[in-house]
């Protein structure tokens, strides 16, 4: 049987490896497989790719002055970030979103078992970090801030500038989880202000999996969640992987060299997609229905039967992916489990409708024709009789 080739619309769960960059990776393995902590040749030539391509993330980011922590990849760069900050300080008031990762809302959670105050930061009409409500907080006790860039269930993009400037001003130290963010959005307009600390992982721009980083924009205190050796300037021990680490690099210098036609692309597919989607019954938008406010690549909707009636959000991407298509009841973590989204429940969507949400997610391997019959398979899978109810 000769079987259709996969429709992928699930770049934020994860996307397909770049063929340059794997073949840059195998090349690079088999030359740098020397310990960079290893003062022989082997070891300094591995040392020495490691660190440029810590520089040339720097340089990529625009912070000549930060520092970079590669790690396994974006969870742990959260954890790092919440718990390496939270950790070298007396507990205080930690704020973060409605709409964080459990990467950062789990870290979040600990640190509240260890004494912290966890404040979660209202939201406004657009799904948007509410800035006089942060303001207010921003006062003792309040001594860490941790908000996503953007939501990768709602693909709302954060006013990152003002949150930030908010958080220089009051001196408090903000991270940001831009795993959804790095890569699709051109590098060049993210820095004007920007958090104290970002997470990024490789793995969502066409990278290989099981590497990312925490960014500073300056060297911060942190203490370090992985003892050992003292790799990476002390803050995460473990033997570096110096050709993952050039692969992340690659891969990003590779997306950045693409934008920013690349995010104009995607905005346009996605745009088009998302017209003919809002056109047929029982498919409606979830998250900021401005769309600049979004990622470019990301469509988020609430899907109901003929009857109005909510239906399953993962029996309908189940459905598609019966159909050869691939996308996403959410963030990839939890759409293994049938529970509401807390992100849509916080951004006001009622409890009986917070199941029937799915993601679309568009990335460069797809051509505009591709997406021409997925709204009338959608629709057709709304219709059938029964659909199961979330
Ligand atoms: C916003 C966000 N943060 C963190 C992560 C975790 O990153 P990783 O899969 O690299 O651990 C993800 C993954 O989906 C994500 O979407």
């Amino acid at each position: 049987m000769v079987s259709k080739p996969l429709l992928y619309l699930d770049a934020c769960a994860a996307t397909p490896p770049d063929p340059q960059v794997l073949e840059q990776m195998q090349q690079q393995q088999n030359r740098f497989w020397g310990n960079p902590s290893s003062v022989h040749p082997a070891g300094i030539a591995a040392a020495e790719l490691l660190e440029r391509s810590r520089q040339r993330l720097l340089e990529l980011l625009g912070w000549p002055q930060g520092q970079v922590v590669f790690t396994s990849g974006g969870t742990e760069a959260d954890n790092l970030a919440l718990l390496g900050v939270a950790r070298s300080m007396e507990p205080a008031r930690l704020l973060i979103s409605p709409l964080e990762h459990p990467a950062v809302s789990a870290a979040a959670a600990q640190l509240q078992q260890e004494g912290w105050t966890l404040e979660l930061l209202p939201l406004n009409e657009r799904g948007q970090i509410d800035l006089d409500a942060l303001e207010g907080l921003l006062e003792p006790p309040t001594q860490l801030v941790s908000i996503a860039w953007a939501s990768s269930e709602l693909g709302t993009l954060q006013p990152m500038d003002a949150i930030a400037a908010r958080c220089a001003a009051a001196g408090i130290p903000l991270h940001s989880d831009a795993v959804q963010v790095i890569g699709q959005l051109p590098l060049a307009g993210l820095q004007p202000i920007g958090p104290d600390l970002i997470s990024l992982s490789a793995h969502k721009f066409q990278g290989p999996r099981g590497i990312g980083a925490l960014v500073m924009q300056r060297p911060l205190h942190l203490k370090p969640q992985l003892l050992g050796g003292g790799q990476e300037s002390g803050l995460r021990s473990g033997t570096e992987s110096p050709w993952l680490a050039a692969a992340l690099v690659q891969a990003l210098e590779r997306r950045e060299a693409q934008q920013p036609q690349l995010a104009r692309r995607l905005r346009r597919q996605r745009d088009q997609l998302l017209e003919d989607l809002l056109k047929r019954g029982g498919i409606r938008l979830s998250g900021s229905s401005d769309l600049d406010q979004r990622l470019p690549h990301h469509i988020s909707l609430l899907l109901s039967d003929s009857a109005g009636e909510p239906v399953s959000g993962r029996a309908i991407v189940r459905a598609l992916a019966a159909h050869g298509v691939a996308i996403s009841s959410g963030s990839a973590c939890s759409s293994g489990r049938d529970r509401p989204s807390a992100s849509l429940l916080a951004t006001g969507v009622p409890s009986h409708e917070a199941s029937s949400g799915i993601r679309i997610s568009l990335g460069p391997w797809i051509e505009d024709n591709q997406l021409a019959d997925l709204p009338d398979l959608l629709e057709s899978q709304l219709r059938i009789p029964n659909a199961p109810a979330p």
